[in-house]
């Protein structure tokens, strides 16, 4: 079978295919394949970006959303990137072409230690910028650059964050230039630490992390796995590029714009539920939780305080989010009622109708020429039963409504039926590719009227309905 290699497509097809990716917070490689998929699918949207407003506007109450949360264009962003000196200084190179096939400005710190891995010349070619290394380089200095470099980010990514680098963050030191522009930002600053397993559990090492999370630093990882040293495993790789940039991203497209829901608590569910038959077989769906955990992320990316209730999902946890993780309908509705109250609660998972009204206890054995039955009984719907709540009921909530036919009719019968205040309605048949993609196409149903918003990631239908629940509560007392 062919294969594509995004190299050699030609320059404008190339830069087409980056903004459009960088558009819906994908990789290039991924656009292509959603590509591919929607054009098989007998529908090719034409340069469907998160940026464009929805379309077919029929609900005039609803402000349209709000552009300083649309997607940054190219190069208006600017990510300033620490690499510190340690293995996984590698991955770092290819960071920098992950932020920049999303339409980011990268500019790179080298620490001297990362000298010894990685070299300036690899990451100037790969960010097209200059790259800094010396605190007293007399060429930038005389304006001083460190301080510069410090006001001109909006976003700080330390990647990999050493054990050293940690502890000259969490003591305020200012000894080179990676420090002293750490020392003098204002920028939000993400630290994505690598490090042997021994350092990472060290009482400094824990010392510093909470420092760090006290001052306001995002951390992302590090993950569980084999170390670079022979025979050495644990905690300590340095999270995957794409998880760092995922985990940065809803503080670019925040940095600038106002945090619009900051005071709001914000409650929301995601991914499947899975429901026991015996100890070893349950009852699923293909939900993978993308769209329900860029929610959360973008929530809190507005500055809302924010709980995530999620079924199993193969999925980092959000930054910046409080997240719970259960199996059961019954387990997200108690874990989701004890979250209360809220301000906004938003139903995103899809929690699975019935329940097996008596799980085994142990695994079911195959009997030759019989087949076992199992008898379902309903699972508590947690949406209607917060929804028709007298006492303690959000003030806005919205559910999801995953269909395959008669979408909006099917939705606004469930928006009255579940007593919700907005109802998301999708296409979740096989050919959509939503369940598990990363691409949606939503209706947003209020009491005002229906708007079907154009194909767009996930991300950007999430960064648009926290919006509108922003614009919403704009003025309501907290
Ligand atoms: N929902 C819920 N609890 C349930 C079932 C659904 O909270 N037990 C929520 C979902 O999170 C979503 C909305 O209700 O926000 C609609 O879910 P959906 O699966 O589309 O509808 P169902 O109520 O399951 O109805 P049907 O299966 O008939 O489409």
């Amino acid at each position: 079978m062919a294969s594509i290699t995004i190299r050699q497509l030609d320059d404008a097809l190339k830069r087409r295919l980056r903004l459009r990716a960088a558009r819906n917070g994908r990789s290039m490689e991924d656009e292509a394949r959603t590509i591919l998929r929607t054009a098989s699918a007998g529908e090719l949207p034409e340069q469907s970006g998160g940026n464009e407003a929805p379309r077919n506007l029929i609900s005039p109450a609803l402000p349209p959303a709000a552009p300083s949360f649309s997607l940054p264009q190219e190069c208006q962003n600017r990510v300033l990137l620490i690499i510190g000196g340690g293995i996984a200084a590698y991955k770092s190179l290819d960071l920098i072409r992950r932020l920049k096939e999303r339409g980011l400005g990268v500019r790179c710190i080298l620490t001297r230690a990362a000298l010894e891995f990685v070299t300036a010349l690899s990451a100037s070619a790969l960010s097209g910028e200059r790259v800094f290394v010396n605190l007293f380089d007399p060429t930038t200095e005389h304006d001083v650059g460190h301080i510069r470099l410090a006001r001109e980010a909006d976003l700080i990514v330390v990647a990999p964050a050493t054990a050293d680098l940690m502890a000259k963050m969490a003591a305020g030191a200012a000894d080179d230039l990676a420090s002293a522009v750490l020392l003098a930002t204002e920028a939000k600053v993400l630290v994505a630490p690598a490090m042997n397993p021994r350092m990472w559990a060290h009482p400094a090492t824990r010392r510093n992390l909470a420092t760090l999370e006290r001052d306001g630093v995002i951390v992302v990882g590090p993950r569980a796995g084999e170390m670079a040293e022979e025979g050495e495993a644990g905690i300590g790789r340095m999270a995957e590029p794409l998880e760092i940039v995922s985990a940065a991203l809803p503080f670019l497209y925040s940095a600038g714009a106002q945090r619009t829901l900051s005071g709001r608590r914000v409650v929301v569910t995601s991914g499947p539920t899975h429901e026991p038959i015996d100890p070893v077989r349950y009852i699923a769906n293909r939900s993978s939780g993308k769209q329900g955990h860029a929610i959360a992320s973008a929530a809190a990316a507005l500055g809302a305080e924010v709980l995530l209730v999620s079924g199993p999902v193969s999925l980092p946890d959000p930054v910046g989010v409080k997240t719970v993780k259960v199996e059961t309908a019954q387990e997200m509705l108690s874990e989701i009622s004890r979250g209360l109250p809220a301000d906004v609660a938003i139903f995103a998972a899809a929690v699975a109708d019935w329940r097996v009204e008596k799980p085994n206890t142990n695994k079911i054995k195959k009997q030759p020429g019989a087949s076992p039955t199992v008898s379902l009984i309903e699972n508590p719907d947690i949406l209607a039963t917060i929804g028709h709540r007298d006492k303690g009921r959000p003030r806005l909530v919205v559910g999801f409504a995953a269909e395959t036919e008669q979408i909006i009719e099917h939705a606004k019968a469930k928006l009255a039926r579940k007593g919700c205040d907005w109802m998301v309605a999708n296409d979740v048949s096989t050919a959509s590719g939503v369940m598990g993609g990363d691409c949606n196409t939503v209706h947003l149903i209020t009491a005002n009227g229906v708007e079907s918003w154009p194909p767009q990631s996930k991300e950007a239908v999430a960064r648009a309905l926290v919006t509108r629940v922003a614009d919403a509560l704009a003025g309501a007392p907290s």
